[in-house]
């Protein structure tokens, strides 16, 4: 007899996916001789750029689709259609507009055929779990986007799977409530209270891989093909702060891109290096909201191409490149292929009031810039929380030269205090704490 607990949960062997075109030619492979396995217990982040065939090699996985090569075997046995023991949570919930909460989540287990009542009691659990506690009748209209997406959790929660895949499930939601949905759900995985016994996630962001999963499988693109496994061993709850997830990120950012990790900070050069040695232009928060505001509105509606965006703003694109470089730093943008794409943080911080946007800016200053941590945990330390500047551009110059030190502290003075992050007194040269305890 074969122990079948010893076995993976889910086994992937060299599937490959091609599509055909409208005209029936067949297309290029989508994915290539792919393979992976899934034990219990693991939450696998499936991370790659968009269109290099996550979703197809989910929908594969889940029963939805066929491998054109290749084969899936879930608990032993080949998928070939979809299994009770698998569920999907997908990047937004299709709920029945005319059925409330409840009757949503209690559909999946009515097409099970199970019993009324144990239906009814089950979804009210599921409901209870991912955090929809009184909200049972009302319709998804009346919901948030968070709130609808939980009502997609539960909806997968509620047949008691012992996969769970999920295919980019926060990222249509905004940065905050994505953030929120993202640790009330790790906390239920960490505390071992879904019913579940593995997830495989399909993301294409490389924070929230690190975040959330203790292995990440890279998918290259065109074609798909496993590129890199990474374990990730840190504890939870993670700190996106931390040195250490940072140094992750920042690797499996160099893999993904195929750029070396660069291993001494640069003396020069805007951002070149990482960390604390990464010197920054001096760039106005006017312009970098500005920028924000113009690629949200129509007509770029959140993507544009660089050139045209300069000649639209009246700016050199050597003037613009360092204004998008920022943006992207901070990631409230992305830069790909000569467009500025914005992130949901960045559409959203385009979206918001003034008091919003520097909440907005003031954590993803401190999240994504080093400096600023750095400044702030000084600060944070001293028991009067405030420093010289001139501390500060002491410790720059260890990194690089000393106008760019000066420009460096310029900019994160500037942007501190637009984020309320910290206070800067001219006069004394002073830096401290924007509200001190
Ligand atoms: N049903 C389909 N028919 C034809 N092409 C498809 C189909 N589904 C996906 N593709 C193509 O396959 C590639 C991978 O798509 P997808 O799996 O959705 O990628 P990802 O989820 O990583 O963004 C893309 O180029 C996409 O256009
Ligand atoms: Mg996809």
């Amino acid at each position: 007899m074969l122990d079948s607990a010893a076995k993976p949960l889910l086994e992937i062997k060299d599937v490959c996916q091609r599509y055909r075109t409208g005209s029936g030619e067949e297309r290029a492979l989508v994915l290539d001789h792919v393979s992976m396995t899934l034990n219990e217990g693991e939450i696998v982040a499936l991370l790659g750029r968009s269109g290099c065939g996550k979703s197809s090699l989910l929908r594969i996985i889940s029963g939805l689709a066929k491998p054109a090569d290749g084969t899936v075997l879930f608990r032993g046995k080949p998928v070939d259609e979809p299994s009770a023991g698998i569920a999907m949570v997908f990047q937004s919930a299709a709920l029945f507009p005319w059925l409330t909460v409840l009757a949503n989540v209690e559909l999946g287990l009515r097409a099970k055929k199970v019993p009324e009542h144990e239906a009814r009691a089950r979804a009210l659990k599921a409901i209870d779990l991912i955090g929809l506690d009184g909200f049972e009748s009302a319709f998804p209209k009346e919901l948030s986007g968070g709130m609808r997406q939980r009502v997609g959790f539960a909806r997968a929660l509620v047949v008691a799977p012992n996969l769970l895949l999920m295919d980019e499930p926060f990222s249509a939601l905004d940065v905050l409530t994505a953030e929120t949905l993202r640790t009330d759900f790790l906390d239920l995985w960490v505390e071992g209270r879904m019913p579940i016994k593995s997830i495989l996630m399909v993301t294409h962001n490389i924070e929230e891989a690190v975040l959330m999963c203790n292995r990440i499988v890279v998918l290259s693109s065109n074609p798909g093909r496993i590129a890199a496994e990474i374990q990730v061993n840190l504890q939870h709850p993670r700190n996106r702060l931390d040195p250490e997830f940072r140094q992750m990120v920042d690797k499996i950012y160099a893999l993904m891109t195929r750029r070396p990790v660069p291993t001494a900070p640069a003396r020069d050069g805007a951002f070149s290096g990482l960390g604390l040695g990464m010197s920054l232009p001096n760039i106005s928060t006017n312009l970098l909201a500005g920028m924000l505001e113009a690629v949200a509105a129509t007509p770029y509606n959140g993507r544009a191409d660089l050139p045209a965006l300069a000649d639209d703003l009246q700016m050199t694109i050597d003037d613009l490149f360092p204004v998008a470089e920022t943006l992207q730093l901070m990631r409230f943008a992305e830069i790909e292929e000569g467009d500025i794409k914005l992130t949901l943080a960045g559409l959203r911080f385009a979206e918001a009031d003034v008091d919003v946007r520097k909440k907005l800016f003031g954590d993803h200053l401190l999240a994504y810039v080093p400096l600023a941590a750095r400044v702030k945990m000084v600060l944070d330390e001293r028991p009067a929380h405030w420093a010289r500047a001139a501390r500060f551009l002491e410790e720059l110059e260890d990194y690089m030269s000393e106008e760019y030190a000066e420009t460096t502290l310029k900019s994160i003075i500037n942007w501190g205090r637009y984020g309320e992050t910290f206070a800067y007194d001219e006069a004394s040269e002073t830096l401290s704490l924007e509200n001190p305890q």
